[in-house]
């Protein structure tokens, strides 16, 4: 379940939105308050969400409804499983393009023209924005979260995650070693690793935050619904400890092998936007390495299993919801959550083609998902659960989950129900009003 907890963390947001966040926000700097908001807060809101999960045993809606009987706490819960659906949305669409990039990467077609920035750029347009080819990978990166979460969570969702965490942990390290040799390294390090303090503004820690937050799968309801399937014993302020230290070390390979490549392929000038960091600037760097297919071939099937682990992830809030609610058995469960999946992601897919004309607020149906789960919904769940957890949930509840029952000393505990109360809260206001206005 650890294994499981990690991979649903590291996933896109984690290997692809971090490094662009990092370069967007001025390096060093905002790695270090990343760091510092992960552990400090990310680490007390993981445990208020393990805790309410484990003591109901139930899904993100019934742990608020056992717990505040008669109040309206639970919709807070259903506030977690709505943006964890609309998430699933999108997200699946992004899996399916991590797919299709690894497909083209072993047919050879991705590098099969020159490699200019220019022509990658054309080709994502080809491959991202046409209109079916997008959604027929989409589909099929469904069916694989179907495959795997048919399998129950042990036999498929553990087991999915023993083997893939070590392997994107062995293709990482592997791609540090090759990148961190190539000629001109250093000054992408450099970059990466050497604050300066000039650059730390109010936006910066708030962006750094909003990472935090989204990069270790809070405020969805995730960790609520995989905190009801870990054991009385698991020693929870250790386990959440592993599971940001562990999501850190992937966001810190990844910022050693993206810094490093784009210094030295000159690429860093050209700024890291968001979404075509991995689809036009990566394979450029590939294509001057020796043998660009198969570095191609091994980064997407890393970026494919990390996309899948959090997919599946946070399919199970709702699946859980729907098991608990109708009893009903997990296959039916299963199809009955995804099976709609297939035709809303294929709206979002089109939405870069052929449903291009249809504007909310003058974004696209995928980019106006992003922003209303990300920017609104996530942090006020993940304030709604933090104050619950903080001031409302019976007394004694955290300190008896962290502590097992008073089985393990729990010296942190005071200092984490401090930050659930006094400190978490604010920061999280603070990015629901910067995103506001
Ligand atoms: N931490 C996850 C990530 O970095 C967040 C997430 C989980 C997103 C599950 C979607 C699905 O990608």
């Amino acid at each position: 379940m650890i294994a499981a907890t990690v991979g649903s963390a590291v996933g896109l947001g984690t290997i692809w939105r971090f490094p662009a966040m990092t370069q967007a926000n001025g390096g060093a700097a905002f790695l270090l308050i990343y760091v510092v908001c992960a552990f400090g807060l990310g680490v007390p809101l993981m445990l208020s969400e393990f805790a309410l999960g484990r003591s109901t045993r139930s899904d993100a809606v019934g742990a608020f409804q056992k717990l505040a009987h008669g109040k309206l706490w639970w919709l807070v819960g259903a506030g977690a499983v709505l943006v964890s659906y609309i998430i699933m949305m999108y997200y699946m669409v992004v899996g399916g393009w991590t797919l299709e990039y690894l497909v083209e990467s072993v047919t050879g077609n991705l590098y099969s023209g020159q490699h200019t920035p220019a022509h990658f750029t054309e080709l994502m347009h080809n491959y991202v924005m046409t209109d079916w080819m997008p959604v027929i990978f989409t589909w099929i990166f469904i069916a694989m979260n179907i495959f795997v979460l048919l399998g129950g969570v042990q036999k498929g969702i553990e087991r999915m995650a023993n083997v893939m965490m070590p392997l994107l942990f062995v293709l990482l390290a592997i791609f540090c070693t090759v990148t961190l040799t190539m000629p001109g390294a250093g000054a992408g390090v450099e970059f990466f690793l050497h604050p300066d303090f000039s650059k730390i503004t109010a936006e910066v820690v708030i962006s750094a935050l909003g990472q935090a937050l989204f990069s270790l799968s809070l405020g969805m309801g995730i960790l609520i619904t995989y905190g009801a399937y870990y054991p009385e014993r698991t020693p929870l302020t250790r386990t959440s400890v592993t599971v940001v230290s562990m999501t850190l070390v992937v966001a810190l390979l990844t910022g050693l092998i993206i810094f490093p490549a784009v210094a030295s392929t000159g690429l860093i000038d050209q700024g890291l936007s968001g979404t075509t960091l991995v689809f036009v600037t990566l394979p450029q760097v590939f294509a001057v390495l020796p043998c660009p297919q198969l570095w191609s071939i091994l980064f997407f099937i890393l970026l494919t299993v990390a996309a899948l682990t959090s997919t599946v992830s946070i399919s199970e809030v709702s699946i859980r919801l729907l098991q608990e609610r109708t009893h009903c058995s997990r296959r039916t469960a299963v199809l009955w959550v995804l099976c709609p999946i297939f035709a809303f992601a294929a709206v979002c897919s089109l939405s870069f083609g052929a449903l291009s004309g249809i504007k909310f607020c003058g974004m696209i149906i995928f980019d106006a998902l992003d922003t209303l789960s990300n920017n609104y919904i996530l942090p006020i769940v993940a304030l709604g659960t933090c104050i619950y957890a903080g001031w409302f949930a019976p007394a004694e509840l955290l300190r008896r989950q962290l502590t097992n029952n008073g089985t393990l000393r729990g010296r942190a505990t005071a200092l984490i129900l401090f930050v659930i109360r006094w400190l978490a809260p604010p920061a999280i206001v603070a990015i629901l009003v910067a995103n506001i206005i």
